[in-house]
């Protein structure tokens, strides 16, 4: 009697021992298949940088005074406007990308990196940026605003004209 109850005993400890290695088990599968599920995931989306657009809202034309140049750093343009009209200007300087500014009491652009200088229609006057600063698209919308496109180069000296 004491025999078989020390064998019932025996087997119940078995099967807990069991149990708990299932369990462990089944613990490891899942912890397994949730790494693999996530790096699945990673590995199936899309690897996409969302750039913002070229395009740009700078604003009614009104808000320019006449004879004036105003930079926007946020978007890295320049909005020239003269007797003849509007046009847009990459601020970014052509040496090695440096914003540049503009030095009202100077009538110019100039670069604080290595001391390039421009004109404000962007041809270069001095220094070392290989190239002039580029003309940008510039249109006016239906709404009345001045959009400006900083991925499309157009030819010197076209105005928008109001
Ligand atoms: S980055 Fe403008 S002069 Fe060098």
């Amino acid at each position: 009697m004491a025999n078989e109850s020390e064998e019932k005993h025996k087997t119940q400890e078995d099967l807990s021992r069991r149990q708990f290695f299932v369990r462990v088990g089944l613990g490891s599968l899942a912890v397994a298949g949730a790494g693999t599920a996530v790096f699945a995931y990673q590995f199936l989306s899309p690897n996409v940088l969302y750039e913002p657009s070229p395009v740009v809202n700078a604003g009614k034309p009104a808000s320019y005074p006449p004879e004036s140049v105003t930079l926007d750093p946020a978007t890295g343009i320049f909005v020239v406007r003269e007797t003849q009209g509007f046009y847009a200007l990459g601020a970014t300087c052509t040496h090695l990308g440096c914003l540049t500014a503009w030095k009202p009491e100077l009538g110019i652009i100039a670069c604080p990196c290595h001391g390039s200088k421009f004109r404000t229609d962007g041809t270069k006057i001095e220094g070392p940026a290989p190239k002039p600063l580029p003309w940008l698209r510039m249109w006016l919308s239906d709404e009345g605003d001045l959009m400006v496109d900083r991925s499309q180069l157009v030819a010197v000296r076209q105005f928008v004209r109001i």
